[in-house]
């Protein structure tokens, strides 16, 4: 059983990836869900918690909001991706039950880290501006976590400028001071890799056609995110970007991964930018992560919906391997 928390900026993709891992509790347990400005503003995505928690049927799984502004700029969002409220616009996350923690999340991660030093595992799917807060408030933190998988960054080409991804472009210094903190062990799963991680119209169907309240969700969110898509690239379908961050946890074999140390541009043309280097390309540089450069995609769908919906796992296999009738 992996212990984790999920610091999160739902976001879409995100709400996919914290399904998935409450969806895998004999292999995962979801400590806590800490929020971060990103996709939206802090206020939608903490109520995008809760109200993922909720559909889940896991409102018990504490959220502890966090950072509302990067650490030095001002906030950048996500709205013609993710929709305003976060969510594809549909208010789910309108009608959310319950509330956040009082605690402040940056003061849980370095309180809960520290008193369970090498024991969790902190997925971090959104800007690391928490991330980064906790490591500046705390010297011991970086070195109490147990491991650190990130969805952010990208080797070649960024999502956000020709070479920045979203989560770092929207707080560079953030994702700089995480690369430079001396964590255990760090995996940045970045843009390469999640363009496996691709929801295809097919298997966005067999959602709507499963016809669970879960599937529906997955389907109708996915709307909003696939449109996007569609005007900003005329891509057909959806890359769940935060979603093989939990795939790779339950299954490591999944994503191919290579030592590297990385860091982060912040400011000029490349503002944002992770500056990648291969260790074995460049040995004179010191590895301080594994990046992800490349998914099996077939693998990554088998786990997605052999954990939320097992009962059609066998369909989803037959889809995957190009059969029309299933
Ligand atoms: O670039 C992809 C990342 O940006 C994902 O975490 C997605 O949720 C958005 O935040
Ligand atoms: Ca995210």
């Amino acid at each position: 059983m992996q212990k984790i928390i999920i610091d999160t900026d739902p976001g879409i993709d995100d709400a996919l990836a914290i399904l998935l891992a409450l969806a895998a509790k004999d292999e995962l347990e979801v400590i806590a869900l800490t929020t971060v400005n990103g996709n939206v503003g802090i206020d939608k995505v903490t109520k995008n918690a809760l109200k993922i928690l909720e559909i889940a049927g896991k409102n018990v799984i504490p959220v502890y909001k966090g950072n509302a502004k990067p650490l030095m700029r001002k906030s950048g969002h996500c709205e013609e991706y993710h929709g305003d409220d976060g969510l594809g616009n549909l208010g789910f996350g309108d009608c959310c039950r319950g509330d956040c923690q009082k605690e402040y999340a940056v003061d849980f991660l370095v309180r809960k880290v520290k008193a369970e030093t090498g024991e969790i595992t902190l997925v971090a799917i959104g800007p690391l501006t928490n991330v980064a807060e906790a490591v500046q408030r705390d010297s011991e933190f970086a070195q109490s976590v147990k491991e650190l998988i990130i969805m952010g960054g990208a080797e070649y080409e960024g999502n956000m400028s020709p070479h920045a991804e979203f989560n770092f472009w929207t707080d560079p210094e953030a994702a700089k001071i995480v690369f430079s903190a001396g964590f255990k062990k760090v995996t940045m799963v970045g843009l390469e890799a999640t363009s496996y991680a691709f929801l295809s119209p097919a298997l966005r169907e067999l959602l709507y056609l499963i016809n669970t309240p879960v599937s529906r969700f997955i389907y109708e969110i996915t709307r909003v995110y696939a449109d996007g898509n569609w005007n900003m690239k005329r891509e057909l379908g959806c890359r769940l970007c935060d979603v093989l961050t939990i795939v790779y946890l339950l299954n490591r074999d999944v994503v191919k991964t290579v030592d590297a140390f990385v860091d982060i541009e912040t400011q000029g043309l490349c503002d944002g930018a992770s500056v990648v280097y291969r260790t074995k390309r460049y040995p004179d540089k010191k590895k301080n992560c594994e990046i992800a450069v490349k998914a099996d995609a077939k693998g990554f769908f088998e786990i997605f919906f052999g954990y939320l919906f097992p009962e059609y796992l066998n369909i989803v296999k037959e889809l995957l391997n190009g059969k029309e009738e299933v």
